[in-house]
């Protein structure tokens, strides 16, 4: 969706569709000359948050249609009312045959929000519900007319900070459609080589070069962990690299790694077949730091960026890796494989290594790590770990603010004796308890160089059942954390 910002009198809008509240609404019907009108059709209108109703206004109009936006009887939503509202407006936009909005963002007031928070927060919702994955549907079933363009007009004293806001949003919506639907691929089409020439996409902005490192060379350069989960597939694997340079070359980059399993079938630890078809988003960790990079790269920010993304498919066959391998980490230390289906930690392992070089100044892995962090805080909050706590304060405060919000669970040494192996210097897993932590504890001993955190979001990043589908998350998060190192 393409967004713009614009001040002046709402009634001259000239759009299909004016999204506003009833008491604005009457202004605007007034100036229209239309009372009657409008007194006789919106008298069934219900106005509380949650409710939301079109009404066609006559031919000659230059607002085509109002959509009413309940917010009930208050100056001043709270967060949440303000999310029910947005969240009506964009149900009706999401059906209708409407082509362009006009948003008269400053109608609304919420508690707490300026101007560009509210600006950020309601295009986020809206993007987010109007998002539509049709790739391979046949036609018909895709609605005929949909909302392409979406004005925001709003008072002339928050221009300023609206402007930004459409900005933000808008390089946001875009690495965050690029993400969900990486995600939303099937996995006999988004494969590492998919998730290569994708990213290389990225490269044309001139201040950005990708590099996708084969399986040669992830073997030469001494990724045992890594080959360790590729070897059984017969598509290839891939470390994908994308380097953005944003800001002078003094400046650290902030480091993104992501978990790019294109399936996750658990190798020779196969995994039960109820919804295995779903392990085709083992990769959105991987689609969430591609997204955000894109997001980064069109927001042109002024900071230097590094996305590494460790692609590889999971796969039983003779080649594969059997349970009990010890195989030798590009770290050093040596890993005794007990459970082929804990592969995330395996590849992401030897990347956060790889990170090592850039000195960076944080790395942040996202991973679709463990089930057990889905059974600990199911989809609305993803995990975070870390061992930087200012790191984490960064990292919640930045998913708060764009209601994509983490929960922090310890890295505690307590938990690193569950890896103990007889045969290595870690196993991969440990028992069933604490899952979730004790994969973060594996990871963490491949962080000890730099500021670390690690997003499990095995939970937030795809939605099961009707609904099934990537959510693109987390990255809104990720995106608002660099936007605020600016
Ligand atoms: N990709 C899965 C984790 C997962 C499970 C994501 C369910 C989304 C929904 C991961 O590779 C995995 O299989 N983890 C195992 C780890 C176990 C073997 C220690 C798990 O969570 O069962
Ligand atoms: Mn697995
Ligand atoms: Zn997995």
């Amino acid at each position: 969706m393409k967004y713009s910002t614009k001040t002046g009198k709402l009634n001259e809008a000239r759009t299909d569709c004016l999204i506003v509240t009833v008491r604005a609404a009457r202004s605007v019907i007034h100036a229209l000359g239309l009372d009657d009108y409008f007194a006789a059709s919106s008298h069934d209108f219900i106005d509380k948050p949650g409710r939301a109703q079109l009404i066609a206004l006559p031919k000659s109009s230059s607002v085509r249609r109002l959509l009413l936006a309940g917010i009930g009887d208050t100056d001043e939503l709270s967060p949440g009312d303000f999310r029910k509202v947005v969240g009506a407006v964009g149900g009706v936009l999401k059906t209708a045959a409407i082509r362009d909005a006009a948003l008269a963002i400053d109608a609304f007031k919420v508690a707490g929000y300026d101007g560009y928070q509210k600006a950020r927060v309601a295009l986020a919702l809206l993007s987010n519900q109007l998002y539509r994955f049709a790739a391979s549907k046949q036609p018909e079933e895709v609605p005929s007319a949909q909302i392409t363009r979406l004005v925001v007009h709003c008072d002339s004293r928050n221009r300023a900070a609206t402007t930004r806001a459409v900005q933000h949003a808008q390089a946001l919506d875009g690495g965050l459609e690029f993400a969900r639907d990486l995600g939303n691929q099937p996995p006999n089409i988004c494969n590492p080589t998919y998730l290569g020439r994708e990213a290389k996409k990225l490269a044309r902005s001139p201040r950005v070069r990708v590099k996708v490192i084969d399986e040669r060379d992830i073997e030469t350069l001494g990724m045992g962990a890594f080959m360790s989960v590729t070897r059984g597939s017969a598509t290839p694997g891939k470390l994908i690299i994308v380097e953005y340079r944003g800001a002078a070359a003094k400046h650290p980059p902030i480091a993104l790694v992501g978990k790019g399993i294109t399936f996750d079938t658990g190798g020779i630890s196969l995994k039960p077949p109820a919804a295995m078809d779903e392990m085709k988003f083992d990769m959105c960790g991987a689609a969430a730091v591609l997204g955000t990079t894109k997001a980064v790269i069109d927001a042109k920010l002024p900071v230097n960026l590094v996305t590494l993304v460790a692609a590889a498919e999971n796969m039983p066959s003779g080649t594969a890796t059997r349970p009990g391998d010890v195989v030798k980490s590009l770290s050093g230390q040596t890993i005794e494989i007990l459970n082929t289906d804990a592969e995330g930690r395996l590849v992401l392992c030897d990347t956060l290594t790889y990170a090592e070089r850039y000195k960076p100044k944080a790395v942040i892995d996202v991973a679709t790590l463990t089930g057990a962090c889905v059974v600990a805080l199911g989809s609305h909050a993803s995990g975070l770990f870390t061992n930087d706590d200012a790191l984490a304060v960064e990292l919640l405060a930045a998913g708060e603010f764009v209601w994509d919000r983490a929960w922090q669970l310890p890295v505690w040494d307590d938990y690193q004796q569950a890896l103990k192996s007889n045969f290595a210097d870690m196993a991969n897993v440990g028992g069933r308890d604490g899952g979730a932590v004790v994969a973060a504890c594996f990871l963490s001993r491949f962080a000890k160089t730099f500021s670390w955190a690690h997003l499990d979001v095995a939970g937030s990043a795809y939605a099961s059942g009707p609904a099934k589908g990537s959510t693109g998350r987390p990255v809104p998060l990720l995106f608002q954390y660099v936007l605020n190192q600016v």
